[in-house]
């Protein structure tokens, strides 16, 4: 019997090795893995350049206190900093503590300018911004929050597509506005580019902070770096994870120089946070990223896979409702509960993992090939056919 805890429905398949967009299980059989860690491993399983850069840090040192310059992690945020809006980044291990790190630079930016009481978040309710305390009041879900009270305070909520909501909801204490440029774990849902400039607008006017939690849709997933570039928008604040690390635990926050004043000398810290190794494995992963041509090909190969899975949408109106998604963020929306489709793939040899409102996520590494998609979707019709 597993000592593990029961947090967890896990399916009954381990795996020995992966290579790019496979997986080898123990009983011997090859998967196409589209779940990827969801979203994690952005240049699929066991890729050399990763390996390469691990290995030769590791040989080297792996930790070093925050205490000490890390020069690979100065390295790291200059990139980061020299590609996106931002002007600042604080390092953590996961998207939770990303998310976290963002509500405390807000709040903390609106005490240093002497409005302490500024310091309430709004999200979307049933948005999805990690596990933690805060991160689960910020989402507001039921489900998430249950058992966990006290509840956190500082968060208030509107709906997804209600202007109406968003408006009334926000008052003389909204310290910011964090949403989930495309929702992830909330089925795929992505907020048109129109109404993430109208989010900026209302931020601008209100004199408000604006948050875009990137953890699942950034760093390349969308076919640019960032999901909200598509918009045109220039948020204040960016929690990432996920895709930084290629499947080694990393987290960030980017932010204006304007917004990190309030964050001084001691006012947060992390023991692991920006560590030599993790931050050699960023800087990999970024190599790759940054190539010449590299989101041009993600959006060249997603649009590809969007188109054919409309196609397929088409030849079975009755069980797929909607092809959801931008660039390699996709979600396939069936009518009704899509959890013996998703058994089907995988008893095929496919790997995906499910979302809210009856969705499948499809997750390729960002480096996957065109064959690659037409095997997959060879299998989504076979499983269509056979439904
Ligand atoms: C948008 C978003 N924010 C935050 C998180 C939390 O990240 P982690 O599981 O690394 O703590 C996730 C994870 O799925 C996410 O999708």
């Amino acid at each position: 019997m597993s000592s593990l805890a029961k947090n967890y429905n896990r399916r009954k398949i381990a795996f020995k090795r992966g290579k790019g967009s496979f997986l080898y299980s123990t009983s011997g059989k090859k998967y196409l893995d589209f779940v990827q860690g969801i979203a994690v491993n952005s240049l699929g399983h066991a890729n050399p350049h990763l390996i390469k850069a691990i290995n030769s840090q590791a040989k080297k040192v792996w930790h070093v206190s925050n205490a000490f310059l890390i020069p690979e992690g100065e390295k790291l945020a200059k990139r980061l900093t020299q590609k996106t809006f931002a002007d600042y980044v604080i390092f953590q291990n996961s998207g939770t503590e990303a998310t976290e790190a963002a509500i405390k630079v807000a709040r903390k930016y609106f005490y240093s300018k002497g409005k302490p009481n500024k310091n309430r978040i709004l999200c979307v309710k049933n948005s999805f911004h990690g596990r933690t305390i805060a991160a689960i009041f910020a989402s507001g879900s039921k489900k998430m929050t249950d058992g966990f009270g006290p509840k956190a305070g500082g968060f208030d909520h509107f709906k997804f597509g209600d202007h109406k909501s968003l408006k009334k909801a926000i008052n003389k204490k909204t310290a910011a506005i964090m949403v989930e440029p495309i929702m992830g774990e909330g089925g795929i849902k992505v907020i048109p580019d129109w109404c993430l400039r109208e989010l900026r607008k209302i931020c601008n006017k209100k004199k408000i902070l604006l948050i875009l939690d990137e953890v699942q849709c950034g760093i390349g997933r969308t076919g640019k770096f960032f999901a909200y570039e598509y918009s045109g928008v220039k948020p204040d604040i960016v929690p990432v994870a996920k895709g930084i690390g290629g499947g080694f635990p990393v987290g960030a926050v980017l932010m204006t120089k304007k917004v990190a004043s309030g964050m001084v000398a001691g006012s947060h810290g992390s023991t692991f946070g920006g560590n030599p190794l993790a931050m050699s494995v960023g800087n990999a992963v970024l190599d790759q990223i940054f190539k010449k041509g590299f989101l041009k090909n993600v959006k060249k190969t997603s649009k590809y896979f969007h188109n054919e899975l409309n196609k397929v949408k088409n030849d079975y109106p009755e069980l797929i409702k909607e092809v959801r998604g931008v660039g390699l963020l996709i979600g396939l929306q069936l009518f009704n509960d899509p959890t013996k489709f998703i058994k089907k793939l995988q008893d095929n040899n496919f790997l995906t993992t499910r979302a809210a409102e009856n969705t499948i996520r499809i997750l390729p590494p960002l480096n996957v090939k065109k064959s690659e998609i037409a095997t997959a979707i060879k299998i989504i019709k076979k499983v269509c056919k056979n439904f």
